[in-house]
């Protein structure tokens, strides 16, 4: 899978993309990175890229000049006008913007299903509103909090697409964890089996794996129902028979200690 990140700061994305599992995806070609600076399509002996707002206020703009530049010969994509409108690209391109539709897991499998991606990086107050309608596919936000640009959204993007890429993940299997379901990851334990006098649960130490199994959904449903219950509604449609059963348990044993 290739990713696209048009930027005015490439050298942020240089430390992340060498590390740990992007670093060892990319080193095996499972994915490639390229960084294309916004600036290199700027304007006059300046590279200016932005500009004063129409009707005034405050910060600057992204002028449409750079952004169209960058994404026509950069990524080759060709943009129209409004005389000559193009057609849409072959894969989309992405604006990092707190206005956008806010990523979670579901669009992360989504985007992970294109063999291409590219990610804009917005600055400054925003961009040219035209450079939105006529040269980017969608709007993404990665939560309702306002960054100082888009790198940091575009490398989280980055990173939660490309782990679900076939053979990133060098040995979990990214159906397992938390959001896949909305159901959120049960308590892990390793060595020491006492630490500073804290133990281990059991029933973990007992080698009984039917049981383990179901004290690990348990455990991870009442996670769910204290920090989320935002997603219990969509989880109970999914869950099977056994499974509605244990759920059942937790919310019984949740009520009898008061915490419901
Ligand atoms: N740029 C600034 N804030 C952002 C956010 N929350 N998500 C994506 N891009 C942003």
């Amino acid at each position: 899978m290739r990713f696209d990140i048009l930027t005015l700061f490439p050298q942020m994305f240089e430390g992340p993309m060498k590390e740990s599992i992007l670093g060892r995806a990319i080193n095996q070609g499972l994915i490639e990175v390229h960084t294309h600076n916004i600036r290199d399509w700027g304007l006059g002996r300046h590279k200016q890229v932005d500009d004063y707002p129409y009707g005034g206020g405050a910060g600057m703009v992204f002028r449409p000049e750079a952004v169209f530049g960058a994404i026509e010969e950069g990524l080759g994509v060709k943009l129209g006008s409004a005389e000559e409108p193009a057609p849409p690209p072959d894969f989309p391109i992405l604006l990092m913007s707190p206005q956008g539709q806010v990523f979670d897991q579901a669009m992360a499998q989504e985007l992970a299903a294109y063999p291409r991606l590219a990610l804009v990086c917005g600055h400054y107050e925003g961009l040219d509103e035209r450079i939105v309608q006529h040269a980017i596919t969608r709007e993404v936000s990665i939560g309702d909090f306002v960054l100082t640009g888009g790198e940091l959204a575009a490398m989280v993007i980055v990173d939660a697409v490309a782990r679900l890429v076939p053979e990133v993940l060098a040995e979990e299997s990214p159906g397992e964890e938390s959001h896949t379901r909305p159901l959120l990851e049960y308590p892990h334990y390793t060595r020491p089996a006492t630490f500073r006098g804290w133990g281990v649960p059991e029933i973990l130490v007992s080698g009984h794996h039917g049981k383990v199994a179901d004290w690990r959904f348990k455990e991870a449903l009442r996670r769910t129902i204290k920090r989320r219950p935002d997603l219990l509604v969509k989880l109970e449609l999914q869950l099977d028979k056994k499974e509605r059963k244990l759920l059942e348990q937790v919310l019984g044993e949740e009520e009898s200690q008061g915490h419901s």
